[in-house]
């Protein structure tokens, strides 16, 4: 391994030592398994902020960074075909962005490295939800600061219904026989906190330490999220029983696909049901089987110390503890046979086949690089593709990286044609966003890159390894679309005037061009600071100011065509 150690040192020596010492002390002991809150409906309020939460059962509490509560984010619950609506509030000190990990949506809305929100602004993108249902998620994508941002603890679980998914007989009671896990694992210095390392020493679910939690005798789903900043997860149960996946990512498969093991990589989704029908009273662990790794996949590297090392490097370690306690009422007892149709894109309605490359590189960057795509470091001032509106397109992946890496890719789903020349396994062969580029291999696959375009804002693909992602192992996209032309109206933009003023709830836009398509609002304080963030609003019903503060502000509007932007002043009473 070619990897350098780019890092601070990292005094693993006396985590190590502690962390033996607590294992001994607490082995036998479980915490309870912290579900994540959820929220539904079609209008979130996410506040992420600057916290702290016991995690470590004795000593100091740890600073993290969450959504709404002490470490992590609430579990949004979105139905296809809803219009949503998120106001995201930036509480923390630092800038920082929330993408919306696997929704199709457009660029300006998808909370990627270009859709900053600076401190104490609120940012008010909205999407008519398109995704079949399935466990989607969202997080920090702030570039070069997201493994920090996502190691606090921010980000949360999406899920999606569609009417597909609900004539099942699935379990769908959130907690009880659905039950969300997100994978991750932490490294604590010994006063408790996180230190941002690529390996944690400590698994976590949902941000609890060996965590258990009660599941009836029945047949019941796990959703489960690799949400680590870099290790994959071989998963098992440790009574050796299979398990049925029933999704991949971005929906049902076909048919439930029977594992013994499912090797998870980061930003990856899958939803297993297992049945627990005849289990009443015991207990099982959901395990990582990571002994049997390779080197070139994370979790399987060892170093011997460096920022790399870890407690749980090549191991088999236990995830979760599984109590079985009594049926619900009305339980669901079989799994079925089927799930629905998954039409898949075929090869030949591709017009172009784009070749891409990943390698190992010597080139030094942000934090001492180690691998690119197409031999550049990512550069955030340039587009390297643009992708025409409609198009089908093969990206063929071809690594030369002695190292595997989970590349991932926004705006579309994708279905994989091939990984090392092999078709994909059943329980990859439906809708996938993140796809595991394995050491000297190539993996092709198909995705539309229909519904939204946007000269301005890109959409990125990046290995989901946070910290070769704000290295530089990322690149973006432009999706333009040449058939419609808008009408210019930037002549006329100054032509606008902004009523009631003063205005105490709503601000109306009132245009002498009837044809007036904004882009961008954002509302900025006195000092010129942005205090609300609105791509492509529904301005017509006017801006929803009645959060802000009284005082003058000014309101910026962007020409959705020409881009041009033009100032008018407004008092809030
Ligand atoms: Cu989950 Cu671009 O990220
Ligand atoms: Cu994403
Ligand atoms: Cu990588």
């Amino acid at each position: 391994m070619n990897k350098i150690f780019p890092k601070k040192p990292i005094k693993k020596s006396a985590t190590l030592l502690f962390l033996l010492l607590s294992a001994s002390a607490f082995s036998q002991s479980y915490n309870d398994l912290w579900i994540p809150d959820t929220l539904s409906g079609t209008n979130f309020n996410l506040n992420i902020k600057d916290t702290f939460a016991q995690i470590v059962n004795t000593g100091n509490q740890t600073i993290t960074g969450a959504i709404n509560g002490k470490f992590w984010g609430p579990t949004l619950f979105i139905n296809k075909g809803d219009v949503v609506h998120m106001n995201v509030k930036n509480g923390l000190n630092d800038s920082t962005t929330i993408h919306w990990h696997g929704m199709h949506l457009p660029a300006v809305m998808d909370g990627g490295p270009h859709q900053v929100i600076p401190p104490g602004t609120t940012w008010q993108p909205y999407w008519e939800v398109k995704n079949d249902a399935a466990t989607y998620w969202y997080h920090p994508h702030l570039h070069e600061m997201t493994e920090e941002q996502i190691t606090k603890g921010i980000g949360g679980l999406i899920i999606v219904r569609d009417e597909v998914e609900s004539k099942l007989a699935l379990p769908r009671t959130y907690g009880v026989d659905d039950i969300p896990l997100v994978l991750t694992d932490r490294d604590f210095n010994t006063s408790n906190q996180f230190t941002v390392v690529p390996y944690g020493d400590s698994m976590m679910v949902n941000g609890v330490l060996r965590p258990q939690y009660t599941i009836p005798a029945q047949v019941v789903r796990l959703r489960i999220l690799n949400g680590a900043l870099e290790r994959s997860y071989n998963l098992g149960f440790s009574d050796g029983r299979s398990f049925q996946v029933i999704t991949s990512d971005g929906g049902l498969l076909a048919a439930p696909v029977s594992l013994t093991r499912y090797l998870l990589h980061s930003g990856e989704r899958i939803e297993i049901l297992i049945d627990c029908s005849n289990d009443l009273g015991k207990s099982i662990n959901l395990r990582a089987y990571n002994s049997t790794l390779a080197q070139n996949v994370a979790g399987g590297d060892l170093f011997p110390n460096g920022p790399f090392a870890n407690f749980l490097a090549r191991k088999d370690f236990d995830v979760l503890h599984i109590n079985v306690g009594a049926k619900t009422n009305n339980p669901i007892i079989a799994i079925p046979s089927t799930l629905r149709t998954v039409t898949t894109i075929p090869a030949t309605d591709a017009k172009i086949t784009r070749s891409l490359t990943i390698s190992d590189t010597n080139i030094v960057g942000n934090k001492g690089v180690s691998f690119v795509i197409n031999r550049k470091l990512f550069n955030i001032n340039y587009n390297n593709y643009n992708l025409p509106l409609n198009n089908t397109e093969i990206w063929e992946i071809t690594s030369t990286s002695n190292f595997g890496h989970p590349f991932h890719i926004h705006d579309v789903e994708f279905n994989i044609l091939s990984s090392g020349g092999a078709a994909p396994v059943a329980a990859q062969a439906g809708w996938k966003d993140v796809v595991f580029i394995p050491a000297r291999s190539t993996v092709k696959f198909i995705a539309k890159f229909d519904d939204y375009a946007d000269s301005l804002h890109p959409f990125m693909y990046h290995c989901h390894i946070s910290l070769h992602e704000d290295d530089g192992m990322m690149g973006q996209f432009i999706v333009t679309d040449q058939t419609t032309s808008v009408k210019t109206f930037s002549k006329t933009m100054n032509d606008f005037s902004v009523y009631p003023n003063p205005a105490n709830e709503k601000l109306y836009f009132l245009f002498n061009n009837t044809d007036a398509k904004i882009y961008y609002v954002s509302i900025l304080n006195v000092v010129g600071k942005a205090v609300m963030m609105l791509p492509r609003p529904e301005w017509k019903d006017g801006i929803d100011i009645s959060n802000l503060a009284a005082g003058t502000y000014f309101v910026q509007l962007t020409d959705d065509k020409t881009k041009a932007i033009t100032v008018k002043k407004f008092i809030k009473e």
